[in-house]
């Protein structure tokens, strides 16, 4: 049997990523600060799936909670799959944002899903095998859209699952970025804010039952509200055709007036 380790597994999408992979037979590694959630939700899923589970409480803004982790990480069972699924948002613009509050949310959005996926990966790529999933979101893609440092956090996930893809893909190491929409969580009443503010709202476990699918099929991206994949792909052409234009020696000629 394989084991997966989910971080911010005690609500939200991270509760539906549980219970999900317990119902495909892998043992669980669940990880979070409240610890009486993740004991009731191991509870229910040992009883549904006959699954083994382990409970982590930590918090991953602490460097040492987030060390008991990566030492998890690190010895056996191994893991295969790592679910990097904890964040938090921050309301607010750039301007007047605390900066202990930036902090606090680097560590948890930047930090943390680096330094696990750091101490597993070089055993992923040992065995030829295992799984990365980082949560991002579509905010990476449209950071105008949200004030403050949330947005840049989730471009930094999709652009570090993008590095580690090209490092690990030949070595049987399979990456994905899942970049949810609006997805109905506790992450907005957290942060502050008010979700029945916010227009088409995904639910939980549709958003985590399509990203499952994206991860069946290999996708490095995955994507679930966009209909069209083909506008995925030309966004994709778009940076290719831009990127063959960073290989020139020479300033381009606009700049050389
Ligand atoms: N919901 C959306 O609309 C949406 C859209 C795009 C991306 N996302 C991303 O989806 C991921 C999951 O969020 P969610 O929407 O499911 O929100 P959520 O229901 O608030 O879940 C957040 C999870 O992270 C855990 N967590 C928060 N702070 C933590 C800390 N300091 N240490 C350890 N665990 C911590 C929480 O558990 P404890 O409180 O028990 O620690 C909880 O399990 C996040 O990375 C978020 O950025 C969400």
């Amino acid at each position: 049997m394989t084991t997966a380790l989910i971080t911010g597994a005690s609500s939200g999408i991270g509760a539906v990523y549980a219970r999900r992979l317990a119902a495909r037979g892998h043992n669980l590694v669940l990880v979070a600060r409240a610890t009486d959630r993740l004991s009731a939700l191991a509870t229910e899923l040992i009883q549904a799936h006959g699954v083994l589970i382990e409970v982590i409480t930590a918090d991953l803004t602490d460097s040492s909670q987030l060390e008991s982790v990566i030492q998890r990480l690190r010895s056996e069972p191994a893991i295969d799959i790592l679910v990097n699924n904890a964040g938090a948002g921050l309301i607010g613009d750039f301007t007047t944002a605390d900066p202990t509050e930036m902090h606090k949310l680097l560590q948890l959005n930047v930090l943390a899903p680096t330094l696990l996926a750091s101490a597993v990966i070089s055993s992923m790529v040992k065995r030829g095998s295992g799984s990365i999933i980082n949560i991002a979101s579509v905010l990476a893609l449209l950071p105008e859209y949200s004030p403050g440092i949330y947005a840049a956090t989730k471009s930094y996930m999709l652009t570090l699952s993008q590095s580690l893809a090209a490092e690990v893909t030949s070595k049987g190491v399979y990456i994905q970025a899942v970049l949810p929409a609006a997805t109905r969580t506790e992450i907005f009443e957290r942060a502050g804010g008010d979700i029945s503010k916010v227009p088409n709202v995904m639910e939980v476990e549709d958003l985590v039952d399509a990203a499952l699918v994206g991860f069946d099929r290999k996708e490095l991206v995955t994507i679930p509200p966009v209909p069209e994949v083909a506008a995925w792909e030309a966004f994709e052409q778009a940076r290719g055709v831009l990127a063959s234009g960073f290989s020139n020696a020479e300033p381009a000629a606009r700049y050389r007036s």
